[in-house]
């Protein structure tokens, strides 16, 4: 009898070890079915071509994962994520200004993480959300695209060198931008404004400038590629995505602002409810690599790095005036800005793709 209640006993402990190991804690991530996952649902907002290389190089690291992406501008990804609050399909977002990753943390849309790689940022301050809900994987500036031959053809004209320049006549119909309720580089751009000029003028500023538009497009550096092929004359874009435009072959020139302009830093945050949660961790400590980060030129991305060991391919870009950008000002007035630029700017209604 006492035998028999040792060995009940023993497996009793041994049923509650087997139990207590496949319970996800604090230190083990969830995963479908206490298992390592074999996906990862990526949303990704910089150009496709550094989508498509970054799941590739994953995969290569993580041969057991597969990465399913998306890729959807800022605006559009926030949009998404707030709407698949309830049944999250992505598990991790990579790539887009933080001004819309502050906003979807202030929505509760992510899930901190302690990533062990945070420690690799060379301006945690600036890089990091003080909560852990989002780091900084990549910085770049706005700039100015203008078509060479445009400016070939019509002797006098110089590229825009301020902001005050794109307000001139000689600009009427000839500047191309993203819409900031699509886009996040429109929206930096807009920000940028309201912080050099303030609110006031800077809401007259934007309504002078729009006379000067012919389109607004979703995407943020579609305008890059449009001016290049001479549909219009300026493009205001990031100035990495106007740099591989021109290493493209477009004839475009490159100018900034002088009295300022505006920067991102680019984000990557988990999502709450990811059922990929132990995959997504992979991913997150794995962009906060400095190899990782130096890959961005094999596919075309300029950006400069955020972590300490990886050189920016080209520094001039960042080597410009910068504003002081207030991320926490930006990501807080997002919401309230893009509907009043809907409703006294520009319409969101039929962006071109
Ligand atoms: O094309 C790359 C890029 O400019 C990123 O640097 C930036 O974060 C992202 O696109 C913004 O995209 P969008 O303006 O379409 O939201």
């Amino acid at each position: 009898m006492q035998r028999f209640i040792v060995r009940i006993s023993g497996m009793v402990l041994v049923i509650l070890l087997l139990v207590a190991c496949t319970q996800p804690g604090a230190d083990a991530p969830a995963t479908t079915g206490g298992t390592a996952s074999t996906e990862l649902n990526l949303l990704c907002t910089p150009q496709v071509e550094w989508c498509e290389g970054m799941k590739a190089e994953f995969e290569q690291a993580h041969p057991e994962i597969t990465v399913n992406f998306v890729r959807l501008s800022s605006g559009e990804a926030l949009t998404r994520l707030r709407n698949e609050r309830d049944n999250p399909q992505f598990d991790i977002w990579w790539g887009g200004p933080i001004d819309s990753f502050i906003a979807a943390k202030q929505d509760g849309l992510l899930e901190p993480y302690d990533s062990p790689n945070l420690g690799n940022l060379t301006n945690p301050d600036l890089m990091k959300d003080p909560d852990n809900a989002w780091a900084g994987v990549y910085v770049g500036s706005l700039g100015f695209a203008t078509n060479t031959n445009f400016l070939a053809e019509n002797p006098g004209m110089e590229p825009p060198r301020s902001w005050d320049d794109l307000l001139k006549p000689e600009w009427r119909g000839q500047i191309l931008m993203a819409h900031p309720s699509s886009s996040g580089t429109a929206y930096t751009t807009v920000c940028t404004v309201m912080q050099l000029r303030g609110e006031d003028e800077g809401w007259n500023y934007m309504r002078q400038f729009n006379q000067n538009v012919l389109q607004y497009t979703k995407s943020g550096s579609a305008p890059a590629r449009f001016v290049g092929a001479g549909e219009a004359a300026v493009g205001i874009v990031f100035s990495h995505d106007i740099v591989a435009q021109i290493e493209a072959g477009l004839p475009l020139t490159l100018s900034f602002p002088e009295e300022g302009t505006g920067y991102e830093v680019g984000g990557m945050a988990i999502i709450k409810g990811a059922r990929n949660l132990d995959a997504a961790q992979k991913w997150f400590d794995w962009a906060l690599e400095p190899a990782t980060q130096e890959l961005g030129p094999k596919y075309a991305a300029y950006q400069a790095p955020t972590v300490k060991g990886a050189s920016p391919a080209r520094p001039e870009l960042l080597e410009v005036n910068l504003i002081d950008y207030d991320f926490d000002y930006c990501g807080d007035n997002r919401t309230a800005f893009v509907d009043r630029f809907t409703n006294e700017v520009a319409s969101a209604e039929s962006l071109r793709e």
